[in-house]
């Protein structure tokens, strides 16, 4: 029987797990893998970090259905959370929650007017393009590739622009880059973007990856209600809970009140244990530690994968950011046959070519680009991990 639903495949990432699976009949992140595909965080203590909560406490009014934009406990950790770090003036009635990150990203290209045209560096997450092709979503593409470093500037949006409705989708720190947008770069586009007639996601999955303070364009926000800017993160990445599915979006009043009606219709809320646990991880004084050792662990990772892969002859264009390093295998080798050596080692990274907002295939000139996830890697790899690399290149 044909399906009555339209076909589409999963997004880019689950392609190379699916090919590892079938090369190696291991699921990737499994036991004796190494998953450098994958965009997971370690989920354990890190170094002079915080312990990671494994069990909460709930009752039974919990089990009723959750308030549809989320709980008071949660909304009120987000908002302090904003308020604190980066003197921001939201109320809890400027905040979302969600199941997940990826789930507040699209409802918002859903409900984004057709006038819009979306702009999206030609380099980004994944499953942007899978979105803006659902949901057949207009969108323009700002260079973002060996050319220009994969740093395009505030001056490329406004090309890209013209005189259209604009919609910045913007990662930042961007996946799979790395490239950070911060302090005055960050203001100028925050401040662009809250011009009439324009808007923008910030998708700031990773604030705590960053090298120094983390910025976060709720800094730099004068008024969000005189907006039409979605400020996204999620527990997965720097709260190190991808696995309580919480995400949520900042946002003016008029359109987080859009959110709590999507929600009456299709979500029903957020499951009531995970938001109490993700409260929990938001208390001020463990959000700031969490700041600080996710920070240093990861830029600590970052450094010394940085000077291993590119005496391995990487060509890398990595920034200052996220958990990836991104950069040109050595050898004219393709992302793809790197790949296929590696899965004998039951390891393998995600081929730029997934991160091509054009989507050009073996014709991209992201194909001999590489993004290697230190995520969910401990610190105590690194030799097996670079030994299994260098033999992958010989
Ligand atoms: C740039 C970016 N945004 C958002 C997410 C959100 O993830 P999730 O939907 O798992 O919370 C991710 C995870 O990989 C990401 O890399």
């Amino acid at each position: 029987m044909p399906s009555a639903l339209t076909y589409f495949p999963p997004m880019g990432v689950y392609e190379t797990l699916f090919k590892f699976l079938d090369a190696t009949g291991q699921y990737m992140g499994t036991d004796g893998t190494h998953p450098w595909a994958q965009g997971f965080p370690l989920t354990s203590q890190l170094p002079g970090g915080p312990e990671m909560p494994t069990s909460i406490s709930f009752s039974h009014s919990d089990l009723k259905y959750p308030q549809a934009t989320g709980g008071i406990e949660l909304l009120t950790a987000l908002r302090d959370y904003y308020n604190h770090f980066y003197g921001a003036d939201v109320s809890t009635d400027n905040i979302a929650v969600f199941a997940g990150g990826r789930p507040g990203i699209y409802a918002t290209l859903a409900f984004l007017k057709p006038e819009y045209h979306v702009l999206i560096e030609e380099t980004e997450y994944t499953p942007y393009w899978d979105a803006l092709k659902i949901l057949k979503r207009q969108h323009k593409i700002v260079p973002s590739n060996p050319d220009n470093g994969f740093r395009p500037s505030l001056a490329d949006y406004q090309a890209a622009a013209q005189q259209d409705k604009s919609f910045v989708v913007k990662s930042n720190p961007c996946n799979p880059t790395g490239v950070t947008w911060q302090g005055d770069t960050l203001h100028q586009m925050v401040d662009w973007c809250s011009e009439e007639g324009r808007g923008g996601l910030i998708d700031e999955a990773y604030e705590f990856f960053q090298t120094g303070e983390p910025d976060s364009a709720m800094r730099h926000v004068k008024d969000i209600d005189q907006t039409n800017l979605f400020v996204v993160s999620a527990a997965t990445k720097g709260l190190q809970a991808p696995g309580l599915r919480v995400g949520w979006v900042v946002a003016s009043k008029a359109n987080i009140e859009l959110f709590r009606n999507f929600s009456s219709i299709a979500m029903g809320g957020v499951a009531r244990p995970s938001q109490i646990c993700t409260s929990l991880l938001l208390e001020l004084d463990r959000a700031q530690h969490a700041r600080k050792s996710v920070g240093e662990f990861y830029g600590s990772q970052r450094a010394r994968y940085r000077q291993a892969l590119e005496d391995l002859g990487f060509d890398l264009f990595t920034g200052d950011g996220g958990f990836y390093h991104w950069g040109r295998l050595p050898g004219g080798l393709t992302a793809d046959d790197f790949n296929e050596r590696l899965f004998a080692h039951h390891a393998a990274i995600l081929p730029g070519t997934l991160c091509d907002m054009f989507r050009r295939g073996a014709d991209s000139p992201l194909a001999k680009f590489v993004r290697f996830s230190f995520g969910p890697l401990t610190a105590d790899t690194f030799d097996d991990d670079i030994k299994i690399l260098r033999q992958a290149l010989s």
